[in-house]
């Protein structure tokens, strides 16, 4: 197998809110672009060395780029990870955006046993964990997929439950609904499309190296 050390990488980063700290993150690494750059509306950036391409995708799109190995490497969260069940080496956790995956309700359902519903209606942006979680459990369920705004559909009628990230817990307690159970906790994952991890060994392992040294760096000070 041949290696060629001046290989790029492409890197698939979720635009919104993890796309400055993604970015942030590869910078104290020594991945630098162009600051001009950065405030333009370009969806591929190359970095100052060259060496790195980024291109700027809807979040659950991560880790389709990375399996598909049209990008080597990516940033997600683990929440849109599971969703996607993507085959992909998970080489890092970054330790940026921690939240939980929960099950929320209405205060008056706390407690109330999922047997007096004969099958539970779940809102969600997570079809696919929902049902993991509720299936598991024996419990019947009809998910409603959402794309955004989740909270509204108990207070709406459309649905008894809801999975969803909650971070702070804001957006859950304003709109009068409380954690049932947390499935899970997620954070933003490093991922790298399986062939590239080993044809292009020399600049992925440089990468996770470098990026490792940032994630743990402030445990060493
Ligand atoms: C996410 C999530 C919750 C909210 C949780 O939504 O779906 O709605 O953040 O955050 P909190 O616990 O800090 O209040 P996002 O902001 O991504 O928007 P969306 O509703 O359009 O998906």
């Amino acid at each position: 197998m041949r290696i060629n050390k001046d290989e790029t990488l492409t890197i698939a980063l979720s635009k919104g809110r993890m796309q400055e700290q993604s970015l942030e993150l590869f910078a104290r690494a020594g991945i630098l672009v162009d600051e001009e750059e950065l405030h333009s509306r370009k969806l591929l950036l190359r970095s100052r060395d060259g060496r790195f391409n980024f291109v700027f995708v809807k979040p659950g799109d991560v880790p389709t780029y990375v399996e598909y190995g049209v990008a080597d490497a990516g940033i997600c969260g683990r929440d849109v990870l599971l969703e996607s069940g993507a085959d992909v080496h998970e080489p890092l956790d970054l330790r940026l955006g921690r939240c939980r995956i929960a099950v929320a309700g209405k205060r008056e359902v706390l407690g109330k046993d999922y047997n007096l519903l004969a099958t539970v209606r779940v809102a969600t942006k997570y079809p696919k964990i929902a049902t993991d979680y509720f299936h598991a459990r024996g419990v019947p369920i009809e998910v409603i997929p959402l794309s955004g705004s989740v909270e509204l559909a108990p207070l709406l009628g459309l649905s008894d439950r809801i999975v969803d990230l909650v971070e702070t817990g804001r957006t859950l307690q304003e709109n009068g609904l409380e954690v049932i159970d947390v499935i899970t906790e997620s954070t933003a994952r490093l991922i790298v499309n399986r062939a590239s991890f080993h044809l292009k060994m020399e600049q992925v392992g440089w990468m996770i190296e470098a990026l490792t040294n940032e994630v743990y760096k402030s445990d060493t000070l």
